[in-house]
């Protein structure tokens, strides 16, 4: 049901082109199943729920989010968008009412949101502002976020603006992004009989601008502590819950951020390390303080002193930007996994801090600081948070959690739990690197609904399929995290078809090849083991570019 119901694109965008009606339908589906207080918008799914008398329908959501009753409720959402692209607002209004018996009055408000963002979806400034641009004239400024996260974002086409770092992390983050870190706490315990000892969390900006920084509330979350705000309304300072209210231990964070976070939130920064200082300074027992606990032991073994162990945020040097780990990978220049988690300490290592006497530390080399604080790290994470881009759709995100987590694993001698989590859809969900892998795989890259629309755009769709491929690859290369069956699925699908292939080969040659060359390197690596006769096509193919494959079969 999970797959089936899964949003993802089915084609890529035209700069100027305004959606397609299909297109529009899911992403109105979606949109509409969340709450929009801000706009006084109800979630269709529970105006359904309510006026057919289902109780607590959100609590069932998150407790078992595919049932009889959830089916029922989201067939009839369903068509009433379906009735809205059609007819309008009023008639699935009308619909709503005769099937469902929800009143008018109460999904007015929602409708008239689809009408207006379905509105704008058709209208498109695109190539008029680019126009605009480049002659220096005006643009009309817009938020930059998720569509489905705030419709505000419509029309494209104008000038995205970020967010005021000090708001950050809003009231509504922080309070998503407690049910988020519990929910990952209850997913490690399930695993593993008890917390960890330490969690690596990836940091990125655009997803901290896109939810007024739900990760950076998480991390705070994790330690027991929230943030608190100045007159002028920053947040800059946080208080500590108490360990009665918490009723778990603080969690240790080590958080790597991006070079866009470090340029865009260097306020966020600050506060993160200032929570860190503070827990670490609290009079309670080690057993319910690891960042006090894990301190004390690096302190007591004379690895260093207490600036240097309390040290958490890390980022690139200044100016600099990304692991490299991505086109190590993509160019194949590694021999052993430690060599791709070295890379990404190397790149990454470097502290931004505030040190006891408050001077500021800003991207100090510090790779034996970051050793140390990965010491303790038994599971790595990082939020999901937009449909359109997930795991294996860029290079970005092995680069970075995979990254981690390989270095991770070469300084603790053990593989760390690797979770994600997917923020989009209405429950939280926290899903292991594994599960989320077979879950990108079975609806996108070998989702015929998914490669078919990328086919439609021909060279740049091929192009499109082969990064999937790679991407999926940089998971093995990274994380051992993909199960044989995929790379098998993705052989039969792309290259042992003879008449896929020649489509690929059509119109796209290279990538054509270079995708099977990416499942022949990943036999060679030991991540899958195709049959004799499997092998023999792709080297054939491999090394004959430009053969159509009935003359090699
Ligand atoms: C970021 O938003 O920080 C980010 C985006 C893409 C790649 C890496 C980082
Ligand atoms: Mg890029």
């Amino acid at each position: 049901m999970e797959i089936e119901q899964r949003l993802i694109p089915t084609g890529l965008h035209i700069f100027g082109r305004a959606a397609e009606l299909h297109q529009k339908a899911d992403l109105l589906r979606m949109v509409a199943s969340f709450d929009r207080p801000e706009h006084g918008a109800r979630a269709l799914p529970s105006l359904v729920a309510d006026a057919l008398g289902i109780d607590c329908y959100d609590q069932l959501l998150q407790e078992t989010p595919t049932s009889e009753t959830t089916e029922l409720v989201d067939g009839i959402v369903a068509e009433a968008v379906q009735q809205f692209c059609e007819s309008g607002a009023e008639a699935a209004a009308a619909w709503l009412n005769s099937r469902a018996g929800v009143d008018i009055e109460k999904s007015f408000p929602t409708l008239s949101l689809l009408a207006c963002i379905a509105e704008q979806l058709d209208s498109n400034n695109e190539i008029e502002s680019l126009m605009r641009a480049l002659r220096g004239e005006y643009i009309a400024p817009g938020p930059g976020a998720d569509i489905v996260q705030n419709p505000l974002v419509l029309p494209t086409g104008r000038n995205t603006h970020a967010v005021n770092p000090y708001s950050v992390p809003s009231q509504v983050a922080f309070s998503r992004a407690k049910a988020t870190a519990d929910a990952l706490l209850r997913r490690y315990m399930e695993e593993h009989g008890r917390y960890p000892r330490a969690l690596a969390l990836v940091l990125w900006g655009l997803d901290n601008i896109k939810t007024q920084g739900e990760g950076v509330a998480q991390a705070l979350w994790l330690l027991g502590v929230r943030p608190v705000r100045d007159a002028l309304n920053r947040a800059t300072e946080v208080e500590v819950i108490p360990l009665e209210e918490l009723q778990r231990p603080r969690i240790d964070v080590v958080m790597t951020v991006s070079g866009i976070f470090r340029d865009l939130f260097a306020p966020t920064m600050t506060l993160l390390d200032k929570a860190v200082r503070r827990v670490a300074t609290l009079d309670e027992p080690l057993e319910l303080n690891y960042v006090r606990r894990n301190i004390s032991e690096r302190m007591n073994d004379g690895a260093a002193e207490f600036d240097e162990a309390v040290t958490r945020v890390f980022s690139n040097a200044p100016g600099n930007y990304g692991t490299n780990v991505n086109f190590m990978v993509m160019d194949s220049q590694w021999d052993t996994p430690e060599t791709l988690g070295d890379l990404f300490i190397t790149r990454k290592c470097f502290a931004y801090t505030r040190d006891s006497k408050g001077r500021t530390v800003e991207g100090r080399e510090a790779r034996h600081l970051m050793d140390n604080a990965l010491s303790p790290v038994e599971a790595t994470y990082q939020n999901l948070d937009s449909f359109e881009v997930g795991i294996t759709d860029v290079d970005h995100y092995f680069e970075y959690l995979g990254g981690i987590s390989r270095a991770v694993e070469t300084r603790t001698q053990s593989r760390p739990a690797i979770y994600l989590c997917d923020s989009l859809s209405p429950q939280t969900k926290i899903r292991s690197l594994e599960e989320t892998i077979r879950l990108e795989s079975r609806s996108k890259t070998l989702n015929p609904k998914w490669y078919e629309g990328m086919l439609k755009h021909g060279f740049r769709g091929v192009a499109e399929i082969e990064n999937h491929v790679a991407n999926t690859f940089g998971w093995s290369a990274t994380a051992d995290a993909v199960d044989p069956w995929i790379y098998t699925e993705i052989s039969k699908t792309f290259v042992m078809d003879p008449v896929m292939f020649d489509r690929l080969l059509e119109m796209n040659p290279d990538s054509a090849r270079s995708l099977t060359s990416r499942l022949l390197e990943a036999h060679t690596r030991g991540y899958w083991n195709p049959d004799e006769e499997t092998v023999e096509k792709l080297r054939e193919i491999a090394g004959h570019p430009n053969t159509r494959l009935e003359g090699v079969v």
